[in-house]
């Protein structure tokens, strides 16, 4: 048996003779989690003792769960709410140890095994995102935005992070929102898009191999996906095309590919009201949904040192349905007024 390179924190850094066998490591959902659930997430909801949504669209943070103890009902709810907000945030989940994070993974679907990134010993579908093994820099995607393992046939639904060491500042992370993105653009714009297909590429995990010697846990995949995709928990309509992962576009010249591809990208770094940004505290957690978002961290934080664990949830073949997809926006509007006309019956009945 070829030997593993194991550090000290027992992480496989490089694979051993018994992680190729692992060809099994990107399968897809066989159901949706989160599609059916509570609309209202009673079983949930009840048990949140405070609620902070940190924008309208994207982004919410809740206390009073341990991610741990969920019920069945809360575990789907809790899918949907993710679907709905995002990325939904959680502080002081000290009981989610490795194992626990991939029960709660499991509970969604079936669990992905990076290709590349060093995961823990004992369990190949967590990922551990070390900055003593892969110092923070834009190559290792951590200050580049991206939906998480895009370029799998079945890329990732759920991500579940959790960081147990935080550096004494910095080292925050940052979402986008892919459904305002698709909703802003013009109608004419929407309708070209909604058209295409564009390949994503493992292409910067094979730079690395190259340029580390590091071994991959089987194939390194490409894939073609839809540049417009409906989310099947929500049916809202988003952009999944990504910095990091999409090679280009598929069907026109490369100029075109590249003149598409830097417009959506530029969207996505500049529009601050896509975004909504997390300060990590030790054993915070952030669980967020990659058909609907991007994502980046800040390397801000040498010298200072930081762990995180993360398990990733394979999700469905990435699909755009032409005929049953709706908006975000569409979905704002009529919840935004509901929540206005609740306010004003609240004044009315306190002025009489
Ligand atoms: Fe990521």
């Amino acid at each position: 048996m070829a030997p593993s390179i194991v550090a000290e924190n027992s992480i496989v850094v490089s694979a051993g003779e018994q992680d190729q066998s692992l060809t099994d490591r990107n399968t897809f959902a066989t159901r949706v989690a989160g599609k059916g659930a509570d609309p209202e997430k009673k079983a949930l909801l009840s048990a949140v003792t405070k609620r902070i949504d940190y924008s309208p669209k994207i982004g919410t943070e809740l206390h009073g769960i341990q991610l741990s103890q969920l019920t069945e009902d809360q575990a789907e709810e809790l899918a949907a709410l993710i679907a709905e907000r995002g990325v939904v945030f959680f502080r002081d989940q000290d009981d989610l140890d490795n194992s626990e994070q991939v029960k709660l993974g499991k509970r969604w679907g079936p669990l992905h095994i990076h290709p590349l990134v060093p995961h823990n010993q004992d369990n190949p579908e967590v990922i551990v995102l070390d900055s003593r093994l892969s110092p923070p820099t834009r190559f290792n995607t951590n200050d580049s935005w991206h939906s998480d393992v895009s370029f799998e046939p079945a890329p990732a639904s759920f991500s579940i992070l959790k960081f147990e060491e935080i550096p004494e500042s910095g080292g925050d992370t940052i979402w986008s929102d892919a459904r305002t993105l698709y909703d802003e653009l013009s109608p004419a714009v929407q309708a070209f898009l909604e058209g295409l297909t564009a390949t994503h590429s493992s292409d910067i995990f094979k730079v690395l191999t190259q340029s580390t010697g590091r071994k991959t846990f089987g194939k390194l995949n490409d894939s073609v996906h839809p540049v417009v995709r409906t989310n099947p928990v929500t049916g809202h309509k988003s952009i999944y095309t990504n910095p990091v992962f999409t090679r280009e576009i598929n069907g026109v010249t490369a100029s075109e590919s590249k003149w598409i591809l830097d417009y959506l990208n530029n969207l996505v770094v500049q529009k601050l009201q896509y975004q909504v940004r997390f300060r990590w505290e030790k054993n915070s957690v952030a669980i967020w949904d990659n058909r609907s978002t991007y994502h980046t961290g800040i390397p801000d934080f040498s010298p200072f040192l930081r762990r995180g664990v993360r398990v990733t949830v394979s999700g469905e073949k990435p699909y755009f349905d032409k005929e049953n997809s709706t908006t975000q926006a569409q979905g704002w509007e009529v919840k935004a007024k509901a929540i206005i006309a609740k306010q004003e019956a609240a004044g009315a009945a306190k002025e009489a």
